[in-house]
């Protein structure tokens, strides 16, 4: 179930709440703020062309849809694929949907809260907090590896690294692994892409069979080596006396990893780059623990790394004037919610020391990061290390976005130092 799609064609939408934007074309995704500027003026609830169902660019309107019960990521627990005329899944992404089965993220309650609650503990704040020295040295050891040189991609060097490494080690895997594990989910996440080609699809199963076979090995292995890391925890840890299947601890194992740097890899190139377009002093913006906090909340404000989430449409409603049936599908726009004027003063400035910084990056309700403690943690030590060792960072070419809307990142980020 990669992508959430609008299965009943809605026909009835008036022309004046129709607006348009195609989701690959470069001047778009390169650039996603000018189109949620005219939302904001106009209509941030809009019936979007492209995708073929209503969203919602409006921060009260995200704020309110994400912690609504009306709404769900799965609906398969309410309705039959036949009766909603969902096609079946297809044979050739066998794969990629076992690694989705017992995903959190498509999983509604009860089923949510008995996974979410069994690995929640390895994420709380005091829990990560313990991670801060280890992401230190991982960062200095980035940048004593390019510092020699005249130049960088800093999300090759430095971004994508230091967040894959936590997460493999937290779960228990060697960090040598890391750059396979992030081979495997960059692969798997071109699946939530829009419009996603049979070539895509073949090679996101294949990942996903290669992240499972593996994953096979290091279970049975941790079975007979118990240790204390998440893997152990989540193999032996009993729920009213019933244990984790295989099944559903390579599904959250396979998610943590992919969920637990993809985000943070994209807030790190988007943070750094508007911190070095800004013209601002980076001393400042790290100079105490707070402030270097504050930045970080701005960082994932202004140039969020996850732009739309979907939620259908659990009964038939009204809302606010709009009809929905059961089983439309809602588009929640967390990257221009955190620009709604309606909801920040300057909303387009990218303001560190702003105090009406609380934004929906991580989302809410039920579905609310569970590692957002973590990524905290890994965007305020990655930053403050590497502002501190190189004062005099600077872009070294123009910084370009992928070609996935969804994911809001940049394909490299060329810097220099000296
Ligand atoms: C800056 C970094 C990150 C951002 C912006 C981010 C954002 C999000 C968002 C918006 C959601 C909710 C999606 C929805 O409601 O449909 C989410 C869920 C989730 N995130 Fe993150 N995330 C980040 C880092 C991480 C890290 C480091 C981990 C793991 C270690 C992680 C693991 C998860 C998981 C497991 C879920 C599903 C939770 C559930 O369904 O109960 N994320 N994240």
């Amino acid at each position: 179930m990669a992508a959430i799609i609008q299965l009943q064609p809605i026909t009835d939408v008036p022309d004046h709440r129709r607006a348009s934007a195609a989701p690959r074309d470069p001047v778009f995704y390169q650039n996603p703020y000018a189109f949620y500027d005219v939302l904001h003026g106009q209509d941030p609830s809009f019936f979007w062309d492209e995708y073929g169902h209503w969203c919602f660019a409006g921060f009260k309107q995200v704020s309110a849809l994400l912690r609504d019960k009306r709404f769900g990521r799965d609906i398969l627990h309410i309705k039959s694929r036949e009766e909603l005329g969902m096609p079946q899944p297809k044979p050739h992404t066998q794969a990629f949907d076992t690694t989705e089965q017992y995903s959190l993220l498509n999983l509604e309650q009860p089923a949510h809260t008995r996974l979410r609650n069994l690995v929640n503990r390895a994420f709380v704040s005091r829990h990560v907090e313990q991670l801060r020295p280890r992401i230190v040295r991982l960062a200095n050891e980035m940048i004593d590896s390019f510092e020699g040189e005249d130049s960088v991609d800093l999300i090759k060097a430095f971004a994508a690294p230091i967040p894959a490494i936590v997460i493999a080690e937290m779960i228990g895997l060697p960090a040598e692994m890391a750059p396979q594990l992030l081979g495997w989910s960059n692969r798997m996440v071109a699946m939530y892409m829009f419009g996603v080609t049979l070539e895509t699809e073949l090679d996101a199963d294949q990942a996903a069979q290669e992240f499972m076979d593996y994953l096979a090995t290091v279970i049975a292995e941790r079975r007979k080596n118990p240790r204390e890391d998440l893997l152990t925890h989540m193999l032996t840890a009993e729920i009213n006396g019933e244990k984790l299947t295989d099944a559903e601890v390579m599904s959250t194992t396979i998610l943590l990893l992919n969920a637990g740097h993809e985000a943070t890899v994209h807030t790190t190139g988007n943070g750094v780059k508007s911190i070095l377009e800004s013209g601002l002093d980076p001393a400042s913006l790290f100079a105490t623990e707070e402030q270097t906090a504050a930045t970080i909340e701005e960082c994932l404000r202004f140039d969020a790394p996850l732009h739309m989430f979907t939620r259908y449409a659990l009964s038939d409603m009204d809302y606010e004037g709009i009809s929905l049936r059961q089983g439309d599908v809602v588009g929640l726009m967390l990257g221009a919610a955190n620009r709604d004027p309606a909801r920040f003063a300057q909303a387009n400035t990218f303001d560190p020391f702003r105090t009406d910084g609380a934004n929906v990056s991580f989302g809410a309700g039920i579905h609310f990061c569970i590692g957002a403690p973590l990524a905290r943690i890994e965007l305020q030590v990655a930053f403050s290390e590497l502002f501190k060792r190189l004062p005099r960072l600077k872009l070294a070419d123009a910084p370009r976005y992928n070609n996935v809307y969804h994911f809001h990142g940049l394909e490299q980020l060329q810097v220099s130092w000296r």
